[in-house]
C-alpha cells in the first residue's frame, strides 16, 4: 500500500458553508501508520485548516475519538491498514454531538452529565489516620470501570443517547456504577435518585452499541445493568 485516500468531512462555521466531504491522498511512509499519522500528514503538509483534537498519543487522554468507516475509535491506536477500504477511509466526527469544526465536536453537553452523577468518592465516616482500605476482592471489583478515559465513543454511539438530550448516556453510567460499587464510597443512594429517571438508567435499552464502541474494551451495559439491579433492590 503507497497511499490512502482519506475521505473527511469538513465544516468551517466562520465560513457560512454546508458540511462537505473532502480528499486526501495520505502517503504510507513507514508501517504501522496510524489514523492519527494520517491526519498529521495531512495538516502539516497539505492543509493547515484542518481540525481534530490529539494530545497523547497513546490511547490514555481520550481526546482523540472520532467514527471511522461508520465506527466510533480512537485515531491514535488504529492502525490505517486496519480500516482502509479499497485503499479509502472514511473520517466523520462523533455522531450525535453539536460539530464546532471538521471533527471537532462539543464536548460540554456530556462532560456536564459525566459531573451531574458526582464523580468521586463520597464519604461521611471521618478520615482515617492513612488511607481508606479496601481487600484486593475490593479493589477487583473496580476493574473494568476505572479505566474510563471519557473518549465519548461509547456515548456517541448510542441511539437512545441521538433520540433522548437529557439522557445520562453510557459513559456517565459507567462512571457512577464506578462509585457505587467502590466498597469505600457512601454516596449510593443519592446517586441512585438521581439514576432512578427516564433520563437515567431507565432509558438504557441494551443495544450494546457502547459495548463494541469502547476503545478500552469496557462494558457500559453492564454497568447499567448493576444500576437497574441495585434500583429494583431499593425499590422492592
Ligand atoms: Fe490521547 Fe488518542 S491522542 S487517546
Amino acid at each position: 500500500m503507497q497511499s490512502v485516500t482519506f475521505t473527511i468531512l469538513r465544516y468551517d462555521p466562520a465560513g457560512g458553508g454546508e458540511p462537505r466531504y473532502q480528499d486526501f491522498q495520505v502517503n504510507i511512509t513507514k508501517p504501522g501508520m496510524m489514523v492519527l499519522d494520517g491526519l498529521n500528514q495531512i495538516r502539516w503538509e497539505q492543509d493547515g485548516t484542518l481540525a481534530y483534537r490529539r494530545s497523547c498519543r497513546e490511547g490514555v487522554c481520550g481526546s482523540d475519538g472520532v467514527n471511522v468507516n461508520g465506527a466510533n475509535m480512537l485515531t491514535c491506536v488504529t492502525h490505517i491498514e486496519e480500516v482502509a477500504r479499497k485503499g479509502r477511509v472514511v473520517i466523520q466526527p462523533l455522531p450525535g454531538l453539536p460539530l464546532i469544526k471538521d471533527l471537532v465536536v462539543d464536548l460540554e453537553d456530556f462532560l456536564r452529565k459525566y459531573f451531574t452523577v458526582k464523580p468521586y468518592l463520597i464519604t461521611r465516616a471521618p478520615a482515617p489516620d492513612k488511607e481508606r482500605l479496601q481487600s484486593p476482592a475490593e479493589r477487583r471489583r473496580l476493574d473494568g470501570l476505572y479505566e474510563c478515559i471519557l473518549c465519548a465513543c461509547c456515548s456517541s454511539s448510542c441511539p437512545s443517547y441521538w433520540a433522548d438530550p437529557e439522557y445520562l448516556g453510557p459513559s456517565a453510567l459507567l462512571n457512577v456504577w464506578r462509585f457505587i460499587d467502590d466498597s469505600r464510597d457512601e454516596g449510593a443512594q443519592e446517586r441512585l435518585d438521581i439514576l432512578d429517571d427516564h433520563h437515567g438508567a431507565w432509558r438504557c435499552h441494551t443495544i450494546l452499541n457502547c459495548v463494541e464502541a469502547c476503545p478500552k474494551g469496557l462494558n457500559p451495559t453492564k454497568a447499567i445493568t448493576g444500576i437497574k439491579t441495585a434500583l429494583l433492590k431499593r425499590k422492592f
